[in-house]
């Protein structure tokens, strides 16, 4: 299973050293075979990719963002060609945070997309609506940003990707989605793409949930057929409130 831990805009240098080595010694005491991997603000990959060499961990970086151009007169981006320098594995595009503050649309999220996909590393494309809505307005909001990565790619554009539905609502509440709801949901978001692209079988899409997990409810979420992993924010910030969390999916883990 695999656990991704999205920092946001937290972090400080002075603090990674500490904090990678005792995740990667807790890691290796209690033999966790879950795929770990932490999305630091870019100005920390670097770093990160030469602690990570240093004690021959196994965590993997993931990118919080990505331009859509590989070089050139863009002031301030980052290229998926300098994440590869750095070892990342995956990149977060469409993160709420970043079509609601940064208005990124559904046709740059979808360019985002593309150019991770087409230069070898695996995009995990955030989804989900914005209010506690019926499930029926959630399902036309969630199709419709798949479909826009779909009009973008073609059919085989979610191969070689990962899904993470993360409710706008949810994240960062306090307040997380019912487990159930976000089980059907997953279930819609696998079955649409599965009938769009017969090359994933039995649902095979991966997808992830995220908003407010926390150690006292990520077991709910897990436990459910069609959850295949999760997205952690507030809570993968420090050991003390991530690494339960880790003992509890390792324990459980389908
Ligand atoms: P949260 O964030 O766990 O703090 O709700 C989740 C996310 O935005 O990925």
């Amino acid at each position: 299973m695999l656990i991704l831990c999205n920092w946001k805009l937290n972090g400080k240098k002075n603090i990674l050293k500490k904090f990678f080595v005792e995740l990667n010694n807790l890691c290796i005491k209690f033999k966790i075979k879950s795929n770990i991997s932490i999305s630091p603000p870019i100005i920390y990959l670097s770093k990160l990719y030469e602690i990570l060499k240093d004690i021959k961990s196994k965590i993997i970086l993931t990118s919080q963002n990505v331009d859509v151009h590989i070089q050139g007169a863009f002031t301030g981006e980052t290229s998926v060609y300098m994440l590869k320098e750095f070892n990342v594995k995956y990149v977060i595009v469409g993160h709420s945070e970043r079509r609601i503050h940064h208005f990124e649309s559904d046709e740059i999220v979808s360019s985002k997309f593309d150019i991770v996909k087409k230069n070898g590393l695996i995009p995990i494309l955030c989804i989900g609506e914005h209010f506690q809505e019926s499930f029926d307005k959630s399902k036309i909001f969630i199709k419709n940003q798949i479909d826009s990565i779909f009009i973008k790619i073609g059919k085989k554009a979610f191969r070689n990707s990962i899904i993470a539905y993360e409710p706008v609502w949810a994240i960062g509440s306090g307040i997380s989605a019912d487990p159930n709801y976000v089980n059907d949901i997953h279930f819609l978001i696998k079955s649409y793409i599965c009938k769009k692209d017969n090359f994933f079988k039995n649902n095979n899409i991966v997808v992830q949930y995220g908003g407010s997990i926390s150690k006292n409810n990520v077991y709910n979420f897990i436990s459910k057929k069609y959850i295949d992993g999760i997205l952690i924010g507030g809570a993968s910030l420090e050991i003390k409130t991530l690494f339960p969390i880790i003992k509890i999916i390792e324990k459980f883990s389908k």
